[in-house]
């Protein structure tokens, strides 16, 4: 069972055991402003391969490599100008930069997956201090089985691989609580690969440009895990309801009350206030508890989908979409 450390009580033991535990190859439970990670050294072939057998990953995905500055991604991908106010403005933070890869980067191939570019991003708190001890970028997906809902605090992460890693650091609820925005840089075109923790609105601001969203069907995947069947719950999700049945469990959002609400298994509000941020960091923890009741469905009614209900909502298609 993973041994779990309390980042705030005890920080300097957290990033020792840490450093440890990565430098012998092995993946840690690690918090970020997002999600939790599952970290390993992103130059170590051998820690990639236990970062996909923990997950259960069915095949090689491109991983993101944290980094703990500017200066420490500079290593291994180059900025443009472009490129580099993004950077500025939003790092440390939620927002993934896709960038042409530095040939001599040490960043192992298993972690881009042979690709000519690389995902970097700077993550906010914790996880720059342990970066920045360990000296290389970490490649971390989200640290759950492949498939299932992204964890936002450490007992997410130990209830699903406690079993399997040997570390978690317990950095409390991630703030954020849904993945990094993640956009591709291609000469002066911005392409947003994945809604996330920034919103696009903002990013549009910082560039004094539209951000190229994906293409609806039928598009090649660029970021695969743009995968439609993603963040499963066990329960069916049913989306835009505007009334929840008997033995449904309802998500709902600021405060509006919802025809047969006083049946339903158990109603959680995502942010009763309506607050899009409040909401976002709540979606995976109330998905989760949705599902635990044991609830035919989990009807969930509709969400705004301007600045971060983008992500809600890439998020809600994706747990509601046909299972493989
Ligand atoms: O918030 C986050 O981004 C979390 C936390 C742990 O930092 N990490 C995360 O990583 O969501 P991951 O590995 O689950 O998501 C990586 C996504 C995948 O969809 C992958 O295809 C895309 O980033 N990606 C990574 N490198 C890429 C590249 N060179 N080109 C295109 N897509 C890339
Ligand atoms: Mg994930």
């Amino acid at each position: 069972m993973a041994r779990l450390i309390d980042i705030e009580n005890r920080p300097d033991e957290a990033i020792a055991a840490a450093v440890s535990a990565l430098a012998d190859g092995f993946p840690i439970g690690l918090p970020t402003e997002t999600v939790y990670g599952l970290a390993a050294d992103a130059t170590n072939p051998q820690a990639i391969t236990r970062i996909y057998e923990t997950k259960g990953r069915p095949r090689f995905n491109p991983l993101i490599c944290h980094v703990a500055t500017l200066e420490m991604a500079e290593r291994h991908a180059a900025f443009d100008p472009l490129s580099r106010r993004l950077a500025e403005a939003f790092w440390p933070g939620p927002l993934t930069l896709v960038l042409p890869r530095r040939p001599k980067s040490p960043i192992h191939d298993l972690a881009s997956a042979g690709l000519d570019t690389i995902g970097l991003r700077c993550p906010r708190g914790f996880a720059g201090a342990v970066i920045a001890a360990f000296g290389r970028p970490l490649a971390a997906p989200s640290a759950n089985t492949s498939g299932k809902i992204s964890p936002t605090s450490a007992a997410h992460v130990a209830a699903d691989l406690g079993e399997k890693i040997p570390l978690i650091l317990d950095g409390g609820p991630a703030g954020v609580g849904v993945e990094s925005t993640i956009v591709k840089v291609e000469g002066d075109r911005l392409r947003l690969l994945r809604p996330g923790g920034v919103a696009a609105e903002e990013i549009e601001a910082v560039a004094g440009r539209p951000l190229i969203r994906p293409a609806a069907s039928g598009a090649t995947i660029e970021a695969p895990g743009m995968l439609a069947s993603h963040y499963a719950p066990g329960a069916a999700m049913r989306l835009d309801a505007a009334a929840v049945s008997p033995g449904e469990a309802l998500i709902r959002f600021a405060g509006a009350a919802v025809a047969g609400e006083a049946d339903a298994v158990a109603v959680f509000d995502l942010s009763p206030s309506g607050d899009l941020a409040e909401a976002a960091a709540n979606l995976f923890d109330f998905m989760k508890k949705a599902d635990a009741t044991g609830a035919t469905a989990i009807a969930v009614t509709a969400i705004p989908r301007t600045g971060l209900g983008e992500a809600i909502n890439d998020r809600l298609a994706r747990a509601a979409a046909p299972r493989p």
